[in-house]
Parts: structure tokens; sequence; C-alpha cells
């Protein structure tokens, strides 16, 4: 028998803390011990704050949510904190959590940017894990995931990057409402509407796509140059975040080999990561797809659903590559990237000190 390393998750009444929750509540590699929350929820059950339409795990619903202060989790015993904490409010607490060697998986943007930091999407730059040899000495890992528009975008664009060698990338998005949390945007300003800003996405999306496609090279990421110009509008749907996307190439290859380069990309083949989709970007060729509400949920098995961004609606005319693609922003743009990036840091080793056992 493995031996599971315990866990906690940070924000379990939100609903990035929910998904991870959700995903938590079996897991091979962890062993969920602990959930907490801001103020407003400490003390109550699971149940009593679950926003999900399907029902909490059965093993969690009446655990009481205790208070998110760094001492009183490291004095819990996990080794690891799955982070669904606001911007702002995560980045001291998770510092303070490293520093008392648990290590921190987090969905906020706080240590996004930080050179010691991967800013990381297993399929696409795993060799980023590698800034984690040059932490201080009893020092637990920070590892983020990108803000969820950015994830879904470097995920589409990953296999055809080479082939194209964009000098731009331009991107309207359709955001869905669950990217703002919960309850998120007020119905009445969003019924009937389309809310064309959302705080800081734009720019995120330009400086962390840069950031994921740079090279690590002498023990730090040098990010690439690639202008992303972003349009960031919220709609009313509930999950799964649409993107317009325009590809100024300067490489004409046909259309076939794009087609193809998306159809083999499977990096984490082979490695038995748990959640990882197979195959991580789906291509659909009806003239309608990706949707929302029929493609949020794409990626191979129960484990990695809601995993795979999908691509459809390609139109090749070159120096110009449009299509639009789809991921799920609370699962491979929040709480499942987070995940995945925990299962490869265990395969990869980084968590050997942490009491878990690789088989
Ligand atoms: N939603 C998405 O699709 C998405 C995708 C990627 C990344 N993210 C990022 O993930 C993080 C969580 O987002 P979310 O959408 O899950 O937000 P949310 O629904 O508003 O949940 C926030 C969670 O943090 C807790 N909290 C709030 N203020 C706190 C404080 N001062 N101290 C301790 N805990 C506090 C809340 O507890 P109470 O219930 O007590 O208030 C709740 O559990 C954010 O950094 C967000 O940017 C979100």
């Amino acid at each position: 028998m493995t031996a599971r390393i315990p866990v906690g998750v940070l924000g379990a009444s939100g609903y990035i803390g929910q998904h991870f929750v959700r995903l938590l509540a079996d897991h091979p590699t962890f062993d969920l011990q602990l959930l907490t929350s801001g103020d407003k929820s400490v003390g109550r059950r699971l149940a009593d704050v679950w926003q999900l339409a399907e029902a909490p795990p059965a093993d969690f619903a009446s655990t009481v949510l205790a208070p998110t202060r760094a001492a009183a989790v490291a004095r819990t015993g996990i080794r690891l904190a799955f982070g669904g904490l606001p911007s702002g409010v995560a980045g001291p607490i998770e510092s303070d959590l490293a520093r008392r060697g648990v290590a921190v998986f987090s969905n906020a943007a706080d240590h996004r940017l930080d050179p010691g930091v991967p800013l990381l999407i297993p399929e696409v730059n795993p060799g980023h894990l590698a800034l984690l040899d040059r932490r201080p000495r009893g020092r637990a890992p920070i590892v983020t995931n990108a803000n969820c528009s950015t994830t879904g975008l470097v995920l589409g664009l990953a296999p055809v990057l080479g082939l194209l060698r964009p000098r731009a990338v331009h991107v309207s998005t359709y955001q869905a409402l669950s990217g703002a949390g919960y309850p998120g945007v007020p119905s009445l300003s969003i019924t009937d509407n389309v809310v064309p800003f959302i705080g800081d996405e734009e720019e995120k999306l330009a400086i962390e796509t840069e950031r994921i496609f740079g090279r690590f090279r002498a023990g730090r990421v040098v990010p690439t140059t690639l202008p992303v110009m972003a349009h960031c509008a919220r709609v009313g749907v509930r999950e799964g975040h649409l993107e317009a996307v325009t590809v100024d190439a300067t490489a004409r290859p046909g259309r076939g080999d794009l087609e193809r380069a998306w159809r083999a990309f499977d990096p984490l083949a082979g490695l038995g990561l748990p959640t990882a989709p197979h195959p991580p970007v789906e291509l659909r060729a009806e003239r309608d797809r990706p949707q929302p509400l029929r493609d949020r949920w794409a990626g191979s098995s129960g484990r990695s659903r809601g995993m795979a961004a999908v691509v459809g609606r390609l139109r090749w005319e070159p120096p110009f590559l449009r299509f639009f693609l789809l991921s799920h922003n609370a699962v491979r743009g929040g709480a499942g990237g987070s995940v995945l990036n925990a299962e490869l840091a265990f395969a990869r080793g980084y968590l050997d000190a942490l009491g878990g056992r690789r088989a």
C-alpha cells in the first residue's frame, strides 16, 4: 500500500475549493484531512456552504471548516495545501506555510511571477519545476497555476506554436460567471448583458503566456517574446471560458500539419498521472463547436473530466490562423490544474520529503 500525503484545502467553501474537495475526496496520492475557509464560513459544515450541482463527497459533507491561519494549519500535520484563497489574501499565508514546511499548490495570482515559483502547466512547461531546486533549505515548494483564461489559451497554442512561429496572438474571451467565484457577478448586471471588462485579466493573459512559454536557463525562467493582445468579457454562462484566437504566423505549415500536431499532442502519456486527460487538447470538426454547454467537461475519464481544452472552427488563411477554444475555468483552469501540478511534482520526486511514497 502506497503512503498518501496528508493534504488540506484552503478556501474550501469557495468555488475552486469545492472543486478541490470533489477531486481530492478519493485521490490515490493525496489524503484530504483539512478544510479551511474565511470568517464567513468558519465553523459551518461543508454541506451547508456547498454550491456545485453534484452533491458534496459523502466523507466530507459534515466536515467543519477551520480557520485559515498558517500556524494552526501547519500544526494539523498536513504536508501540502491546495490553495483556493483570493489573490491578495493568499500570498502571505502561502509564504508562511512554505516556511513552516507545508507545500502549496495555489490558484491565486500572488506568487505566479516570483522568480523561484513555477507557473506550471504540466503538458507545456514541466521543466519549470526545476525552479524548486534552488529554494532555501527547509522551505517547502510553492507551485502556482495560471489564470484560468491563460491556461486554456496556452494549452490550445502549445501543439502548434513551433509550426506557426507567431509574431503575435490576438484573443477575445467570453468568460463564465464562476470565474469570479461565488456569488460572483450580481444577476442584474449580467442577465441580458455582456460586461466587457474583467479586472487585470488582459494583462495576465499577456504576461503569464510569455512566462509559461519561456525557457528555463541557468536556474531561471526567461520569458519568451509573444505579444498577446486580449479583449476579455464576462458572459452569462455558468462554467467554461470560450476564447476566439487569431494567430499572426510567420511560418506557413499545411492545414493537415496543424491538425496532426493537435491530435498527436499528449506529452504526459505513459506517466500515469491520475488527473491528466489524454489527449489534453481535443480537436473538433463541427462548424458550431466548441460550446460551453456541450464541451466544458471534455477529458478522458472520470477523474480527468473537465481537464481537456477543446479547439474548433479552424480557419487557416496565412498568415492568420483563427480558431475557437474552450476550457473549464474552475477545473482545468483552477482546482484540477493544481491537482495535476501536484501529481507531476510527486512523480518527479519533489514531494518525497512530505511523506508520500512513490510506487
Ligand atoms: N473561479 C475560477 O474559475 C478561478 C480559476 C482560476 C483561479 N481562480 C483563483 O482561485 C482563487 C479562489 O477563487 P474562487 O473563485 O474559488 O473564489 P471564492 O468562491 O470567492 O472563494 C474564496 C475562498 O476564500 C475564502 N476567503 C475569503 N477571504 C478570506 C480571508 N480573508 N482569509 C481566509 N479565507 C478567505 C472564502 O471563505 P468564506 O466562505 O469564509 O468567505 C472562500 O473559501 C482566487 O485566487 C481566484 O483568482 C479562480
